[in-house]
């Protein structure tokens, strides 16, 4: 089946998903792999497993190297059951294997969700698994992704195990992020991050930073490629993601009922244009919310227009804000703008929402009744203006 040495003794004996394309709702054009890895000493660790319909798989890979009945550790990183899925057969199979997973919440978290009676040892920050020649330390990383992820460090050979944090939604069959190209992971990386990771922000910096002390010729996450090129890459950019850094870019971001809030977004991107501020557009029917959630990562406003239905939100604004809020984008200015027809309330209540999402919101909604004319897209021109001007004096600032 094709396992891969990462080095002497470590292998990938993971999956490639090549045809997902919705990872709980987060679009997967290029497919996914779920990275489990063997480590073969005196003792034998699989590390992780990977989604269930993916067993036989991942038994193929390490049956190549060792029989079942060789392990004698299985490290579960983290519950969430695309790598924890096939615990339930390697635990039938490896009859030799002690589970080892993190206290309180890997093991609440497992038993939880397998109510199982596994053989299991629990471990906190700084354990030490002695495998023989080598030993594995473990670093709890609360948040990335779940309360219960933490990384393994095979100190002698330098290389982290960093569960989900580092991955990237990506099917390949080069497994090495020099083989991929670093052009072709990182807007994967960004994707990645911002659906999944961007809530924790805080934790993902201070996380960095202890990970920073720690000695890596390599970053083996749970997806993707494995990082054995563009580490300092890859680290940087988690932790300017992680402070919430943007560039001067704008993004509106809309939908329309009857064409005239669409009117007003293409105008007020005009006028944010004609300031030589970066914008992007969005028409939410159109293009998928995890695309649009990547572009937030790096933009610092988010221009929101919604038509009015039944005195609120349109459905997919309201949607998108759910979304949006849910994930706690740092350091954003934000503005609503919206047409209506005999009543309004979209503007007020988008407005709300940004508000409950921690962004800035930077100027007193735009409404216009029915179809703007000349003189009403010339304000929202000009409302776009007003918004570069205050995004160009914040970051003089
Ligand atoms: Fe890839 Fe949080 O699991």
């Amino acid at each position: 089946m094709g396992n891969v040495t990462l080095t002497e003794g470590v292998h990938w004996v993971g999956a490639i998903d090549w045809n997902i394309r919705n990872f709980h709702g987060y679009s997967t054009r290029l497919g996914t792999s779920y990275n489990a890895y063997l480590v073969v000493d005196d003792k034998v660790t699989l590390i992780d497993t990977v989604k269930a319909p993916f067993y036989e798989v991942m038994v193929s890979r390490v049956k190549e190297i060792v029989s079942l009945d060789d392990i004698d550790y299985v490290v579960s990183n983290h519950v969430e059951m695309d790598h924890s899925g096939s615990l339930p057969m390697i635990m039938r199979d490896a009859k030799n294997a002690r589970l080892i997973t993190l206290e309180k919440f890997g093991e609440g978290g497992l038993r939880k969700t397998f109510h199982s009676d596994w053989p299991m040892d629990t471990v906190k920050e700084g354990s030490e698994l002695d495998l023989g020649k080598r030993k594995i330390v473990f670093i709890p990383t609360p948040m990335l992704h779940w309360p219960d992820s933490m990384c393994s460090y095979l100190l002698e050979d330098k290389i982290l195990f960093s569960m989900d944090a580092f991955g990237q939604h990506i099917a390949s069959s080069l497994r090495f992020d020099d083989e991929v190209g670093i052009d072709a992971i990182m807007p994967e990386a960004a994707k990645y991050y911002a659906n999944i990771l961007m809530p924790f922000g805080d934790l993902i910096v201070r996380a960095v930073d202890k990970l920073s002390n720690l000695d890596i010729d390599m970053i083996a996450p749970s997806h993707g490629v494995i990082w054995r090129t563009h580490l300092d890459t890859i680290t940087k950019a988690y932790t300017s993601w992680g402070k919430g850094e943007s560039k001067n870019k704008a993004l509106v971001i809309y939908d329309t009922m009857w064409g005239s809030t669409e009117k007003m977004a293409h105008a007020i991107a005009e006028g944010i244009m004609s300031e030589d501020i970066e914008v992007k557009l969005y028409n939410l029917t159109r293009s998928d919310h995890s695309d649009i959630i990547t572009e937030v990562l790096d933009t610092k406003a988010i221009l929101i227009g919604s038509p009015t239905l039944n005195n609120g939100i349109f459905p997919s604004v309201a949607g998108f804000l759910c979304y949006l809020k849910g994930l706690k984008p740092k350091g954003k200015l934000g503005a609503a703008f919206g047409s209506h027809g005999w009543a309004g309330g979209a503007v007020k209540a988008v407005e709300q929402e940004l508000g409950q999402a921690s962004i800035d919101v930077i100027d007193s909604g735009l409404a216009i009744r029915f179809v703007p004319d000349e003189e009403e897209l010339q304000k929202c021109t000009d409302f776009g203006k007003t918004i570069a001007v205050r995004m160009r004096k914040d970051k003089e600032d």
